[in-house]
Formats: C-alpha cells, sequence, structure tokens
C-alpha cells in the first residue's frame, strides 16, 4: 500500500512515527475554464491519491523526500528559493504563503509519494499543495480554517510555482466529499454536494500520455483573452464584473466590435455556464443522459471555440461517439493533453478499453492508460498505517 510504502520510508529516514496526511486528485464533470471567470464547476475528488508522512521539528530547516523520484531537498523556512527542481517549488510556495499570512512556522521532516499520474490532468499539483497546507495546519495548530487553506493553496501556485491557475483544483481537493460532486460557486465561493451514486455508471478516463508544452502560455492567454471581452462589454454596461454576468444575447451585441477569437472565447464561457446549470438540473432529476450529452457539447465547445483540446483528446472523444452505453465524453482540465472523461455503463466499460486503446495505439503509436475512478473524500488524516 501507498500510505505503507511513505511512512516506512519516513521511518528509516527520521526514526520517529509521523502524521500521515492523504491528499486526492480530481475529475471534473463539467464546468471547464469558468473558474476563473466566476462562474461554477462541478469536480470531485477521486481515489488516487497522494500521502505525507509529515512531523514538526524544533529548527528552522525542511526536510523532503519524495518517494516517487526518490530524491531529497532541504530548505529553511525563511529561506525559499524558487529550483529549477520543480518538484520542490509547490512545497515551498505553502511555507511561503503560510508566512504571508504571519504564522510563525518551525521546520519539518515530510515524505511523500503517490499514485496521481503527473501530467494527466488530475491535479497532482493541487494536490501537493493543499496536503501541505493541511498537514502544517495540523501538526502546527494554525487554526486556519478550511477556505483559507484553498486560497493559500491556489496563492501558492500562483505566486511562487507561477501558474495562474483557478481556484477549482485546491478547493475540490480539501472540500470533497465521499460520493458526491461539489457545485462550487467562484465568484461567492460557497458550495452545495450533489450526490452522484450511479451504480451502473463508471468514470473512467482515457489518458491520452500527452502533454504539451503549450499548455501553460495557453492558459493563461486564455484568462487574459476573457478579461480583454469583459473590459470591452463594462464600456456599456458598468455591473458586468466577469464573464459570470454576460449572457449570450449581450454577447451577441458585441460579436462585431470584438477580435472574432475574444468573441469566441467569451462566447464558450457564457455557454458553458450555461450547461453546468442545466447539468445541476439533470443530476436532480437523475437524468444522466442528458448530463453527458452536456459534456459533448462542452467537449466541443472546448475544441473549436476555446481551442483548448488537441488531436489526441478529440480522437478519444470521437471514438465515443454513438454509443448508447457510453453517456457522454470530453477532455478534462486545462487541456493540451492529459485525459478525457467518459461515463460509461459497467457492463461495456472493458470492451470500451479495448476498442478504443487498440484504435488509439493504430492512430498515435501510444498505450493507452486508463483509470476507472470512485469518488472518495477531500484532504484528511489518514487513520490507517
Ligand atoms: C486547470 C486549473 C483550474 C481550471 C482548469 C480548467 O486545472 O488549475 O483552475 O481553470 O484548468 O477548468
Amino acid at each position: 500500500m501507498l500510505s505503507k510504502l511513505v511512512t516506512q520510508k519516513f521511518q528509516e529516514l527520521f526514526n520517529e512515527k509521523p502524521l500521515l496526511v492523504r491528499s486526492p486528485g480530481r475529475v471534473n464533470l463539467i464546468g471547464e475554464h469558468t473558474d476563473y471567470n466566476e462562474g461554477f464547476v462541478l469536480p470531485a475528488a477521486i481515489d488516487k491519491a497522494i500521502y505525507f508522512a509529515i512531523s514538526p521539528r524544533d529548527d528552522e530547516k525542511c526536510s523532503l523526500f519524495a518517494l516517487d523520484m526518490n530524491e531529497s531537498f532541504e530548505f529553511a523556512v525563511c529561506s525559499l528559493l524558487f529550483t529549477e527542481k520543480h518538484w520542490p517549488n509547490y512545497l515551498m510556495g505553502v511555507v511561503d504563503q503560510l508566512n504571508k499570512f504571519g504564522h510563525k512556522l518551525k521546520g519539518f521532516n515530510c515524505v511523500f509519494g503517490g499514485d496521481i499520474p503527473i501530467g494527466a490532468g488530475m491535479s497532482s499539483s493541487a494536490a501537493i499543495e493543499a496536503g501541505l497546507a493541511f498537514a502544517l495546519n495540523h501538526i502546527f495548530n494554525l487554526g486556519i480554517d478550511k477556505l483559507t487553506l484553498v486560497k493559500l493553496a491556489q496563492k501558492a501556485e500562483n505566486e511562487f510555482v507561477g501558474v495562474k491557475c483557478g481556484i477549482m483544483d485546491q478547493y475540490i481537493n480539501i472540500f470533497g466529499k465521499y460520493g458526491n460532486v461539489l457545485r462550487i460557486d467562484c465568484r461567492s465561493l460557497e458550495y452545495d454536494y450533489f450526490p452522484f451514486e450511479y451504480k451502473e455508471i463508471s468514470i473512467v478516463l482515457f489518458d491520452t500520455g500527452v502533454s504539451h508544452s503549450l499548455a501553460s502560455s495557453e492558459y493563461n492567454q486564455r484568462r487574459k483573452e476573457c478579461t480583454l471581452g469583459v473590459e470591452l462589454i463594462k464600456k456599456d454596461h458598468s455591473h458586468i464584473k466577469s464573464l459570470r454576468d454576460v449572457t449570450l444575447a449581450m454577447l451577441n451585441d458585441y460579436k462585431n466590435k470584438l477580435d472574432s477569437k475574444i468573441f469566441q472565447r467569451c462566447k464558450y464561457v457564457v455557454e458553458e455556464n450555461d450547461r453546468m446549470m442545466k447539468a445541476c438540473e439533470s443530476l436532480n432529476q437523475n437524468d444522466l443522459k442528458s448530463f453527458g450529452e452536456l459534456m459533448f457539447k462542452t467537449h466541443e465547445g472546448l475544441r473549436d471555440d476555446y481551442e483548448v483540446s488537441c488531436k489526441e483528446l478529440d480522437y478519444l472523444v470521437e471514438l465515443t461517439i454513438e454509443n448508447p452505453g457510453i453517456y457522454g465524453s470530453r477532455m478534462m482540465g486545462g487541456g493540451f493533453g492529459g485525459c478525457t472523461i467518459n461515463l460509461i455503463e459497467n457492463n461495456i466499460v472493458e470492451e470500451t478499453k479495448e476498442i478504443i486503446s487498440k484504435k488509439y495505439k493504430q492512430k498515435f503509436n501510444i498505450n493507452l492508460k486508463t483509470y476507472i475512478t470512485s469518488i472518495s473524500n477531500g484532504t484528511s488524516v489518514f487513520e490507517r498505517q
């Protein structure tokens, strides 16, 4: 078991009993690229996770060991320098935020590792940030509430790592709940749980195995394009604060005034917010077929209007169309690689995996990885050691 390996390594290195924390990855059912536009998202925490074995020290030293990479790293609480090694930045970013929030931290010993695939769009980075923030809050008794942990973990990524991500990934990591998807209002930061327990359906991820280097620059570019759209519309409608406030009818009035790419980006976001609301209605009515149809529409929007898909993702979605046992399929997360998320009837999961893997291999010469996920709790202390 992963948690055991992490604990064993910790004991071997530090010869003491650690606190063990489990921090999950996530899927997002619908509501993509809406979080930084103050819209809604519908993610869930999953059964893939990173485990932290951690204990406080009396001095300033932070001693890290990344089990999956078999690498160690040390730094002092008040001396945080960005490193080309990359992975320590996600952890130092959290310490940096805690310092900025005025918490007087001591050093700590930490071993971490898990099974969230890196670059597959299941948010291993948020799991590291939010997981460490949670663990430090616990071992140092800092008394930080859950929402502040979320914000702090997001800021760690924005400011120290340098990716201008929205709040979804860190939020679901902390607030995730077994058997439920979470609808987050990314403006008010309020949330509701929706039970997602369909016995006949599996949430299956198909991993393209690619992660195009465009991802973070294009992500920041999309954010900028959305802001530019809002700025223009705001000139005539002063109450508009984000694309959340824009209706399709309003946007259409700007079709000729907005640059065509910016119009397309805004159109996608406005439509996605709308789809998101319809998707929640479908869940309320236990109508997973309609829910799935909306997922296909989301993919079309991300592919044609928002332009964050890629040929590998498009092909995986295309292979699922017109199969009555597959309710919905779409690219998931930031885009330019990673996984598609699919709702598939249990009785055809295996044959679908086989057919799609075969065709994907023929076309791209890549072995398709598939993950059947189940919905788990958010970050918590892990009792079984
Ligand atoms: C990444 C970001 C999230 C969100 C998604 C797209 O996962 O970290 O904040 O913007 O992309 O929905």
